[in-house]
């Protein structure tokens, strides 16, 4: 560590692998805000995949679906259901990052691909992460498209307004019990990234169900990927139901920064996008806790936004339900007032709510 043998620029893209990426696209458009830029299909020359590149702030999200039964994509979906297949990394250059991270223990699934078409040249590669899960590196400084090579530009039509996300903030991966402290390690070994915050499953336990988390970032501070892993509990986890239904370790939820989270959770509310209920009691408790942040407390309750304070500043937050039939997916929108910490003193409060959905779905 200390020596950044894999110089990070921020996050790329998140890819996601769908049952219908048209439907999809539509989905993220008319409630999250995402302004379609790009499509890969057969109208532009794509035999087996159909890709549509969605924008928003500096977030963009890649949702493909293939057009025949035996296609890696289309079984990636029959066992997991839609969900997160890689999580992309800006780097300077892929082929040193495949050779970098290679030498120190990184399993290589695509060498270093240059793919060229009149706007330039993007790079990419991949090395294998959690399940079924990768890590994409992508190099895209000589590129002039609005995406890559393939994709041809969406022109501008109707579209739902932005809601105001602005940046991944960090994306967080389940793992089955045990496993954690090997990706932790993973992460330090192969990626050379710290260990910002560990979390026990004594920081985060209910009644029914514990948890334990350890935060991973990089050099810069800028990509932060927590890993949870079960605890023993009275009853199954959210985490276990999450293992049970995603057939395995795999992305839990993507976090996006809002400057402006009541105005994001208001539209989002709008269009109909459920988020987790914390009891009527969080309020009294978060406010004695948190005390005076300058935040208006009734219009926090009246979102339903969440409260958490450490030693450098304070953060809100809020949690959709999952995104997909399978309780699996989820979004987290954060708007950070100097805390760098994920909220663990709502963890609490939180799961008690996610239990009780949990309860809901008959598997408590
Ligand atoms: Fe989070």
């Amino acid at each position: 560590m200390g020596d950044d043998f894999l110089p990070i620029k921020g996050y790329d893209h998140v890819e996601f692998y769908v049952g219908n990426a048209k439907q999809a696209a539509h989905f993220y458009d008319k409630t999250f805000g995402f302004q379609p830029v790009a499509k890969r299909s057969l109208e532009s020359g794509s035999r087996d995949t159909a890709s549509y590149v969605m924008k928003q702030g500096n977030v963009t999200f890649v949702f493909t679906s293939a057009y025949t039964p035996d296609h890696e994509v289309t079984r990636h979906c029959a066992l997991h259901g839609d969900g997160v297949k890689a999580m992309a990394l800006a780097v300077p250059s892929v082929e040193a990052a495949l050779r970098e991270t290679k030498a120190r223990g990184a399993t290589v699934l695509k060498e270093a691909t240059p793919v060229e078409d009149a706007d330039g040249t993007v790079v990419t590669g991949e090395i294998k992460y959690a399940g079924d899960t990768v890590f994409r590196f992508v190099e895209r400084d000589n590129y002039r498209g609005a995406f890559a090579p393939g994709f041809a530009p969406i022109a501008a039509r109707s579209q739902a307004d932005p809601v105001g996300l602005a940046a991944v903030d960090h994306i967080v991966t389940n793992v089955y019990i045990g496993e954690m402290d090997y990706w932790a390690k993973w992460y330090e070994d192969v990626l050379g990234f710290t260990n910002l915050l560990a979390f026990t499953d004594e920081d985060i336990c209910t009644e029914y169900s514990a948890l334990m988390s350890k935060v991973m970032e990089n050099g810069t501070g800028k990509c932060k990927f927590p890993i949870n892993e079960p605890a023993e509990g009275k009853k199954k986890s959210q985490i276990d139901e999450y293992l049970d239904y995603y057939y395995g370790p795999g992305v839990q939820h993507v976090a996006m920064n809002s400057a402006d989270i009541y105005g994001t959770v208001t539209e989002l509310r709008n269009r109909d996008i459920d988020f987790l209920r914390v009891p009527e009691t969080y309020y009294d408790y978060m406010r004695e806790r948190v005390g005076d942040v300058g935040e208006d407390w009734d219009k926090l309750q009246e979102l339903g936004i969440l409260v958490d304070k450490d030693d450098d500043g304070y953060l809100l937050q809020i949690f959709t339900t999952p995104v997909q039939d399978r309780p699996t997916l989820f979004f987290e929108v954060i708007e950070r007032h100097g805390s760098r910490g994920f909220g663990i003193g709502n963890f609490k409060a939180l799961f008690v709510s996610i239990e009780r959905e949990q309860a809901l779905r008959g598997n408590l």
